[in-house]
């Protein structure tokens, strides 16, 4: 929301003040300054007159607060301290193999600061010594490396924004909406800029062989998790020392971590410390037994890479209600592993209408794109959800639509459409059409 300027504000709440004199009625309110000055931002309305009638401007004594250097690595505001990833408990038997979800309700436009990105660990968070560190590469090469930090950083480098999201995001609600938040529907999900030298620099650094088809990445944690790398997926993958401009956090596989994009967040392997090429996939565990997506007939679909198109809304969400009638910022994002964003549309009614949102720039291949509509809201109960198209023409599938070609019985890649109802009180509640 812009600032207003001080005129403004200061226009507006004398013109509050001059008609609470002339009503002869001080209505004392406890506003804050900041909702006076939302209320300012619209100061030509009527509406907003009445708001700023008797507020006070109240603000800390003017005096000298933190001096520089009293948080040497910068933190929040202590209000925001409710904005943190929270876990839930019930929801895997161990603490080290467990996943924390990104509070995506409390975020604004599309990047995921890294205090705040999902995390998913088979055996917890390894402390790894950087200069003790190298990344091994072998298989089917000319010439075998093992290169330090130094050594693959000195290697031509680049930065992308892309979204990462585990393929159990939104799993579970399978069956029906079993959880009631934004954070726990669809919180497995991040979007970073990752910085890191293109996996071909490397592999043409150890001269790899064209037979070679498939690479193993194997990450230096205690369940030594490893996933089998198809070529068609090389091209774009970059081996990441860095995310938002820092150094990889230790949560996300610092110092090194495979992003492939637009894929599975388990094939992004963390604390990366070998890659080996070969002619056939390695089938391991987790790529057989995980992240492997069991049929009505007992086999099992290997492989479902790509991350489908898929969106959310997440402004209103069950955390975030709607607060008074009248005009509303409806926001949300969506993401799509083929491509960039091409449309999203919006429904009020649960799937019968729908009008297209806008999208926020910047729109960019295989990561989060935001989008807002604006609307009026009179305390009718809504049923809204939210539709993604991406420019390769997939459409996100309602939950029906999606049983038609998945599994009830599978666990990953759900990219139904949500339904948030919006109760008359403003409320929001996580629901499933009939
Ligand atoms: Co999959």
């Amino acid at each position: 929301m812009p600032v207003p300027s001080r005129r403004a504000w200061l226009k507006t709440m004398l013109a509050g003040v001059a008609g609470a004199l002339a009503g002869g009625v001080a209505a004392v309110r406890s506003a804050t300054s900041a909702s006076a000055a939302d209320s300012a931002s619209t100061a030509a309305s009527a509406a907003a007159a009445r708001a700023a009638r008797g507020t006070k401007l109240e603000h800390a004594p003017f005096r000298p607060g933190m001096p520089v250097g009293a948080r040497p690595y910068g933190l929040p505001a202590e209000a925001q301290q409710h904005v943190v990833r929270r876990w839930l408990k019930w929801m895997l038997p161990s603490r080290l193999t467990n996943a924390s979800f990104t509070p995506l309700a409390e975020l604004e436009g599309i990047i995921t600061p890294n205090g705040l990105v999902f995390e998913r660990h088979h055996a917890g968070v390894p402390a790894i010594d950087p200069a003790r560190f190298s990344l091994a590469v072998h298989g089917l090469v000319e010439r075998p490396l093992a290169l330090s930090l130094d050594d693959l950083k000195r290697l031509p480098s680049v930065s992308r924004i892309h979204f990462l999201e585990c393929a159990g995001n939104n799993s579970l609600n399978w069956q029906r909406p079993a959880v009631n938040a934004v954070q726990f529907t669809h919180g497995l999900l991040s979007c970073c800029e990752w910085t890191g030298v293109p996996l071909m620099e490397v592999l043409r650094l150890c001269g790899v062989s064209d037979r070679a088809q498939w690479l193993l990445a194997e990450g230096a944690d205690g369940a030594a998790y490893a996933r089998s790398v198809p070529r068609a997926l090389w091209d774009e993958a970059i081996i990441a020392f860095a995310q938002n401009g820092e150094a990889l956090r230790p949560e996300q596989g610092f110092p090194l971590r495979l992003i492939v994009p637009g894929t599975e967040g388990s094939l992004n392997v963390k604390w990366l410390h070998r890659l080996k090429t070969g002619d056939e996939p390695w089938l391991t565990r987790e790529e057989t037994a995980r992240y492997a997506d069991l049929q009505d007939d007992g086999r099992a679909r290997l492989f479902t890479l790509v991350q489908e198109v898929n969106s959310v809304i997440t402004l209103p969400c069950p955390e975030k209600p709607l607060k008074g009638h009248g005009r509303q910022r409806l926001s949300g994002i969506a993401w799509s592993g083929h491509g960039r964003i091409a449309a999203v549309d919006v429904s009020f009614d649960g799937g019968v209408n729908w009008q297209p949102a806008r999208l926020e720039e910047p729109v960019l291949p295989k990561c989060l794109t935001r989008f807002s509509l604006p609307f009026e809201w009179k305390g009718e109960e809504l049923l809204l959800q939210s539709r993604a198209v991406d420019e390769k023409g997939n459409v996100q599938p309602t939950h029906d639509e999606m049983l038609k070609v998945k599994s009830a019985r599978q666990v990953y890649h759900n990219n139904a459409i949500t339904t948030w109802r919006v109760l008359n009180s403003g409320e929001v509640r996580h629901v499933r059409l009939a």
